[in-house]
Order: structure tokens, then sequence, then C-alpha cells
């Protein structure tokens, strides 16, 4: 079952026009939830973040939060599993002729799915994943969530034709984010997470993290980060909500650290953990 403009419906019968700005220009915004034991993580804030992106490409929210939250209601509801992910699009509609400039009227494409949320491979924990690097040649409005994903496609390659898990993105000289996570660094204890900006998407795991990092007493610094300080960590994670948190172990072919997933990673993790099982278990 998926929701298309209203209606549920089998994905064998789902369509949309080949009019659509989506489709022709990547003219939409998104966002992904995750589900746990049928119950939304950090929804409110999921949809906050979806009315910035709206707002950010000046297109209305076709609903508000409460209908919002009975139709992701619906759609988990409709799957079998506990745990998912949903993935809801909103794109600019169509128009009569292809034409870079809005419609006159905007009758926007709204469209919504869950799949199955499975957590990482627990070797991916327990031995870390592999990053490649590269120059961050996104736009400038890259706190948008944006369905332009060409870019962080391209990148995202890099890291699989390396055998790689993700691609560590630098602009300037200095850390942004992976292809499609946040990333954390580690260095004499201390952890470090670059400045929300346009530079980079404000993860919800982002937040969460840094939530985690206050509440057990982690030192912990919110600036930019320069390459180097990347390049000589004694740990470094990518975040994200359908990835959680994860040690990347080696970058550009180098050891990250000693090699092995962190100190400071094993009790994130577990923090991060306890934090889903109590927020879960308080909303129940
Ligand atoms: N991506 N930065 C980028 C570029 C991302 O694509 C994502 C997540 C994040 C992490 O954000 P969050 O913690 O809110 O998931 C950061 C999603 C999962 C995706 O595109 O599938």
């Amino acid at each position: 079952m998926i929701y298309l403009n209203g209606e549920f419906m089998p994905v064998s019968e789902a369509k949309v026009s080949v009019m659509d700005r989506g489709f022709l220009f990547g003219d939409g915004v998104y966002e992904v939830i995750p589900i746990y034991s049928k119950r939304p993580f950090r929804l409110a804030e999921h949809l906050r973040r979806l009315q910035a992106s709206l707002d950010g490409i000046r297109l209305a929210n076709p609903h508000s939060d409460a209908e919002w939250s009975t139709l992701i209601g619906r759609i988990v509801d409709a799957a079998d599993y506990p745990d998912q992910q949903v993935y809801l699009q909103i794109t600019r509609g169509t128009d009569e002729k292809r034409n870079h400039a809005f419609p006159k009227v905007v009758r926007p494409t709204v469209f919504m799915m869950s799949e199955l949320l499975l957590p990482p491979p627990p070797e991916q924990r327990e031995r870390g994943i592999s990053a490649v690097s590269a120059a961050d040649n996104r736009w400038l409005r890259c706190d948008l969530k944006s369905t332009s994903l060409l870019a962080n496609c391209l990148l995202r390659q890099q890291a699989v034709e390396a055998g790689c898990a993700e691609t560590v993105l630098f602009r300037d000289g200095f850390l942004s984010e992976g292809a499609a996570s946040n990333i954390f660094v580690v260095k004499d204890g201390i952890l470090l997470a670059p400045n929300k900006s346009h530079l980079m998407l404000a993860g919800i795991t982002y937040d969460v993290i840094l939530e985690l990092a206050l509440a057990h007493g982690l030192p912990h610094e919110v600036r930019d980060v320069r390459e180097e300080e990347v390049r000589a960590a004694s740990e470094l994670w990518m975040t994200s909500s359908t990835k959680e948190v994860l040690p990347i172990v080696s970058l550009d072919d180098r050891p990250v650290g000693d090699g092995k997933p962190g100190q400071v990673f094993g009790q994130m993790y577990g923090w991060y953990q306890k934090f889903k099982q109590s927020v879960m278990h308080r909303r129940g």
C-alpha cells in the first residue's frame, strides 16, 4: 500500500504524470521517518524540517501536522512489519508545458510509502565501515531536503565503486556531511560536529547524538571542522535515520584511529539504543 494524492492503493496501481515537476526538474522535497514498533521516532522534528524544506522551495504544505500524523499512521498500520521507514515526498505537481517557472495554479503531488526498516548488519557496527572522501560539489542549499539528489547519488556511487559505504564530503577545507548522512569526529576525547548551515542537512539523528552527548556529559564542540582534523581523528561516525550511528574505520584506504570502532562510539551506540527504547516505552 502506498499513498498518492488522497488515496491509498497498491504500488502497482500508482501513477504519476510525466509532466510532474518532480520528474522533470526534481522540484520537490522529502522526508524519511523511522518507525519503531509501529511508532514514528521524532515525528514532530521530521515534520518541522519538512515545513522548513517546503518554505525553502516556496511550496505550501498540503497538510497540517495532525493530518500528516494520521496519514503516516494509516500507512504504517497497513504494513505487517513493526519497524519501518516512511518515505514521503511532495512535488510542485504538473503543468501543461515544461516550464521552469512555477505553474500558475499549483496542485502538489503527495506521495508516501513505507518500507521495512532493517538495522545495519551487526558486523558494520562491530567491525566498522569504510568511506572515501570527495569534494562537496552540491548546490548551496544543502539544508533543504530536496528530491534533487543527483549530486548526492553521484557522490554515493563513488563510495560504492570503491567498495565503501559512504562518501565524506569536504568543502573549502571543511567537513560538511556524508552523501546521505551526517558525519561526527572524535579527536582528543572531544566529539566534534559541524555547525548547522546551508551547507549540510540538519539531521534528526545529528540532534539526537548531540542531545545524548550533553545528557551524558561527553565533551563536545559544534563548530567548523577542518579536513585535517577529520584525517587525524581517533574516531569518525556517520549518522542517519536509517543507519542510526555507525563507525567509519577507514577513510581513503587509511585507518581512522587504530582502524577499529572506537570506545566513544561504543558508548554512544549504547546510549542511542537505550534512548530509543525509553522513548518508545514512554509513548506506549
Ligand atoms: N538521508 N545528510 C544527508 C545528505 C542525508 O541524505 C541524510 C539522510 C542525513 C541524515 O539526516 P537524518 O538523521 O534526519 O536521517 C544527512 C535519508 C535517510 C535518505 O535520503 O534516505
